[in-house]
């Protein structure tokens, strides 16, 4: 199948990355959110990315209003109507993924693959309640998107090898490498990565080491790039607590346990970067 018009659901973090490196590629790209502002800020966040690269030599100037020129904004679901493939990133939430799937199935035409960008909810679940579950997949890249190499494709139950073979070449054209997971609670990537994160959290609420000793102890001592209390903070603590919650209802493991400082810094609003306040404090 020949992919040329793509649909972004969600412009935030995610969003714009994958609008970004879609748009650097060639595709045609129809991002769309429930927030004006969020559509606006992404475009803003999507120049100034596209600037560092041109900075780097990566791009040129022509390449960089390119790719912006293929970008258009829409509040409108319908508008995503056109595409051969859609992308949700969307709130990290079921509720709000079905909700948008039932309101954009009926605009798209019955070739077009619905793919969702879940860090960890079930793909057969998600596709199930759609009208396409042999065209529906799971379409995952890494933040920040336009640096990290790679995507995981999850299969869901009923995907069709078409469907598959499509998002492959996706993946190929955007330059990345992909990896495939079976569709299991938080795929492969998120499946060690978070709980890494959750016994980093454990190691500081247990008294063992402080934020600054354990990010220094994993960045210099096992050649991470951020340490894992910085990476929670950039990934989002609401994003990590939620992950480990899918691990741990859908594997009913006690190894999956959010570690208690972890949900009180959720509750308290203190969510990382986003909110200026996690393991740093960024205000
Ligand atoms: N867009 C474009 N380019 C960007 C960018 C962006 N958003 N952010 C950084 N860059 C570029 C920089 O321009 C720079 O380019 P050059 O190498 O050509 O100079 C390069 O990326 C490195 O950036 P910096 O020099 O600013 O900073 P750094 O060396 O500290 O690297 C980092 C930043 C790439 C984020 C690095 O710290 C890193 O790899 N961190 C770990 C990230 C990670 O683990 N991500 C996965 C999170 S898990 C996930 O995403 C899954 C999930 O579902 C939760």
């Amino acid at each position: 199948m020949d992919i040329r018009k793509v649909g972004v659901i969600g412009a935030g973090q995610m969003g714009n990355g994958i609008a970004h490196v879609l748009a650097v590629a060639g595709y045609e790209v129809a991002l769309t959110d429930v927030s004006a502002d969020a559509l606006e800020a992404a475009r803003a966040t999507i120049g100034r990315n596209l600037d560092r690269q041109v900075s780097k030599g990566a791009l040129t100037e022509d390449d960089r209003e390119a790719a912006l020129g293929r970008i258009s904004s829409t509040l409108d679901l319908a508008d995503l109507g056109g595409s051969d493939l859609v992308i949700e990133a969307a709130t990290e939430r079921e509720d709000v993924k079905h909700a948008i799937f039932a309101e954009l199935t009926p605009h798209l035409g019955p070739e077009t693959i619905l793919t969702s960008n879940t860090s960890s909810i079930s793909i057969t679940r998600l596709a199930a309640r759609t009208d396409r579950p042999e065209k529906f997949m799971g379409f995952h890249f890494m933040n920040p998107v336009p640096v990290m190499q790679l995507v995981e494709l999850i299969r869901g139950i009923a995907t069709d090898e078409a469907t598959f073979t499509a998002c492959s070449g996706v993946v190929e054209r955007l330059g990345k490498t992909a990896s495939t997971s079976e569709d299991f609670p938080a795929f492969i990537v998120n499946r060690i990565l978070i709980p890494m994160i959750n016994e980093a959290i454990y190691t500081l609420y247990e008294g063992v080491g402080s934020v600054a000793s354990i990010d220094t102890s994993m960045k210099l001592g096992a050649n991470h790039p951020m340490g894992p209390l910085e990476l929670a903070d950039f990934i989002g603590l609401d994003t990590c607590l939620s992950i480990m919650n899918v691990l741990h209802d859908g594997l009913a493991d006690t190894k999956y346990r959010p570690c208690p400082l972890l949900v009180k810094y959720v509750e308290a609003g203190w969510l990382g970067r986003k909110s200026q306040r996690g393991f740093y404090d960024y205000r």
